[in-house]
Formats: C-alpha cells, structure tokens, sequence
C-alpha cells in the first residue's frame, strides 16, 4: 500500500511537472519600476493560479524603447518570448513582418469584438485577426500635482495655460521645485503630447496624426515649443537622464509640485501609500479636460512551436477576463481595455479615467498619443523624439524646431 501510494504520488507530481512545463509564458517586459511591478505581479499570480508558470524578462526602460530593442535582437537570433508588452504601432509593424501568432480563436469564444474598444482594436488585430490581448488603457494629459503644495498655493486646480504658470511660480515661491521631470526622449514627448494637445484637438489631429506639415511647421507649433522652454525653466539642474519614478517619487516626498506624466505614474503614489485627493491631485493637463491622448499596453503573442501555444491563449484569456481588467488596473493605474468592467473597485482618479475615456470616445476626441506609439510607426515617433528633446534641451530655438520637425517628420513617413 505505502508503495503503491508513493508511485502514485511520484506519477501525479510528474505529471503536475510535465503540465507546468508545457503550460510557461515568458514575458518580455519594461513593468520596473514599484508601482509597475506591483501591478505586474497582480498578471504573474493570476496566472500562476491558473496553472501557468512565468520566466520573466524585464527590460528596464520606460516608454520601452529600450525593451524593443533587447526584442528585435530576440526575434533576430530566431528566439522570441511568448509574449511581449508592446504599444500601438509595434504591433502594427511586428504583424507586417508575420511574427505574430492568431488569437481568433479565444477572441471570438469569448466576444472580444464587443467589448473592446474599437479604438484599441486598430492595435490588436492585423489584416482582420487578432493578435494582441490588450491590458489596459492609460493616457498621457494627465498631471499629478502634491496636495499640500496646491492647499498652500490656494487650492485651485489651473484650468488653462496661464494658470499653470502662475500655479509653478508659486510653487517656486514656497520654495519647492515647481516641476518633477526626467530628462528622457519619451518623457519629454509625454509632456510635448499634453503641450500640443493643450493648443487644440484640431491641432493634435493634424499635427501627430494626420502629419500635416502646415501643422507641424506652424505657429501653433512654435508656441507649443515656446511652452517647452517655459516648462524647461521650471526644472531642477539633475533632471537630465533621471527615470520617471523618480520624478513621482520627488512629488510623492513633497520635494517637487508637480509631474507631468501618464497615468502610470499613480502606480507609483499608490505604491508609496498616497491616497488620491488627499495627499496627491490627479487632473488632466490645463486646457485639455474633455480630451484624452491614450495608449494601451498589450500583450502580443509572438509566432512559437506548437507545444507553448496554449500557454500563450491560456494567458490571452486570463488577461482579458472582466475581474482581471479590474484588478490589474486598479493598482496600475490605467483602465480596463474593455468597455463592460465596473468602476467600483477603481479610485477617484481610475473613476474619472473611465469616464474621460469613454466620454472622449463619445465626442470624437480620442486620439493616439504620440509619445506612446499610437499616433505613428517608431520611425515617425524617433523622428519627432529627437526634435523635442533637441529643442527642451536648448539645442534649437522654437523656430529651427518647426523647421527640424517638418523635415524629420518627412524623412521618416
Ligand atoms: C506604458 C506603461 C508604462 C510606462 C512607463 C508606457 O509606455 O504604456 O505601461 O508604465 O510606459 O514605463
């Protein structure tokens, strides 16, 4: 009998084993930083519940330029994750090249055309398939203003552009940084997005989604880059190179006032135990209520042998499952990629990203952001990349940058 038990359980557990060897994702990823592993770790158990064991491969970087580069040389050696978090028109470009695997199966099991946005969709499915699970929805005309900081300066929120310059000087006169920023190419984008976006719907459409070079090369746009070098005067002399966290994190320890940033940065409050509302103020950037410039993390599913497929569909379910949706974002600081998840769980900031998305949606003022990968291919986004953070960094005047910018934008397309 106590052989015939041992045997028994010695099958059972090698059975177990061969299960979870068959059933393992690994994860090509840029989720580093605490909020964001915080988050990442909510996917990683939920998974794990299910039977499914993760290899991670995290790239530190954010916006994940760097994660795409670390994939193309993966891709290249004939190696690819199973899956990887990419934005917009990646998954656009990976696609075209015949990468990525076909998510049609589970997608229509489980009705994903019906609740994921249309807006997200250009992203997930390529030639009329699905090949992408998309986690989330974030935005990026957010600010993330320190409460304290804002009751000392009178407690009112700026609703346009001179109020935010007069909100920053008195944050400069109580003697706190007025703005948190890290000099990086795609978070000086994140701001150009919110600084473009802030001169009219109109204007972003034409400039970042239809490249209108009238647009691009327009006074409307030398004021944008007028507005940069404003901003540029209101941060410290370290900022050159420091990550995006770090940035909240001078906000979240009351050193800074304000961070212009996406809404992943609440991932970072939340993570520090700040609560919305009362240590920390979430608005949209002054002058763009009513607009939102989104991005969405996906996961998409790269072409591999036969046996780590249904790894990779048992992933793409458990991500799109309504309970999932709400959970991850909730401490991500996004919202659900589908359009039937409660609020309830969510905070006052989650509430009112849900709301703004869809009410942006509604009115046709939804639009790709730029900075993220979801108004243009990266060779478009590198291009104008390049300009911005020239220009933020003194390098060219707001003139010579509406020139480079034209020129950049027509080389790239
Ligand atoms: C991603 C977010 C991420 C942020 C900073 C964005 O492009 O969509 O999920 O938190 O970059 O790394």
């Amino acid at each position: 009998m106590r052989k015939f038990m041992t045997t028994t359980a010695i099958a059972l557990a090698m059975m177990a084993g061969a299960a979870q060897a068959a059933e393992n994702v690994e994860v090509l990823h840029w989720w580093t930083s605490g909020g964001e592993a915080a988050a990442l770790d909510v996917l990683k158990k939920d998974l794990e519940s299910k039977g499914i064991s993760w290899t991670d491969m995290p790239v530190a970087g954010g916006g994940g330029t760097e994660a795409m580069t670390v994939l193309r040389a993966r891709v290249t050696a004939g190696n690819a994750p199973t899956a990887v978090q990419m934005l917009g028109f990646d998954i656009i470009d990976w696609a075209k090249e015949g990468a990525l695997g076909n998510l049609d199966e589970v997608a229509s099991k489980e009705g994903w055309d019906k609740v994921v946005p249309t807006a997200l969709q250009q992203f997930s499915k390529y030639d009329g398939h699905w090949i992408a699970a998309p986690v989330n929805v974030h935005s990026t005309n957010w600010m993330w203003i320190n409460k304290a900081a804002l009751d000392k300066a009178g407690g009112k929120e700026p609703q346009n552009w001179e109020e935010l310059v007069a909100l920053l000087d008195n944050f400069k006169a109580q003697g706190i940084m007025p703005v948190a920023h890290g000099g990086q190419p795609w978070q000086d984008a994140t701001i150009f997005d919110a600084v473009v976006l802030s001169l009219g719907n109109d204007f972003y459409k034409a400039a970042f989604i239809d490249l209108d070079p009238a647009a691009l090369g327009g006074d409307k746009m030398k004021e944008a880059f007028d507005r940069m070098t404003k901003l540029r005067s209101y941060v410290d002399d370290n900022f050159s190179g420091r990550d995006w966290n770090l940035a909240s994190a001078m906000v979240i320890e009351d050193k800074a006032g304000v961070q212009f940033m996406g809404d992943w940065a609440k991932g970072e409050f939340l993570k520090a135990g700040k609560k919305p509302g009362t240590d920390f103020v979430c608005m949209r950037f002054p002058g763009t209520q009513g607009s939102v410039t989104f991005n969405s993390d996906q996961f998409a599913m790269f072409k591999v042998s036969d046996d780590k497929v249904p790894a990779q569909m048992a992933m793409a379910s458990a991500i799109e499952s309504p309970t999932f949706q709400s959970a991850f974002n909730v401490v991500k600081g996004s919202v659900p990629a589908r359009t039937d998840v409660p609020d309830t769980d969510f905070d006052d900031c989650g509430k009112k990203g849900i709301k703004d998305l869809a009410e942006a949606n509604a009115n046709g003022s939804l639009y790709g952001s730029m900075a993220h990968g979801h108004a243009n291919p990266a060779s478009v986004k590198n291009a104008i990349y390049d300009v911005v953070t020239r220009q933020f960094n003194g390098e060219l005047s707001s003139e010579e940058a509406v020139t480079e910018l034209v020129a950049a934008v027509e080389g790239a397309k």
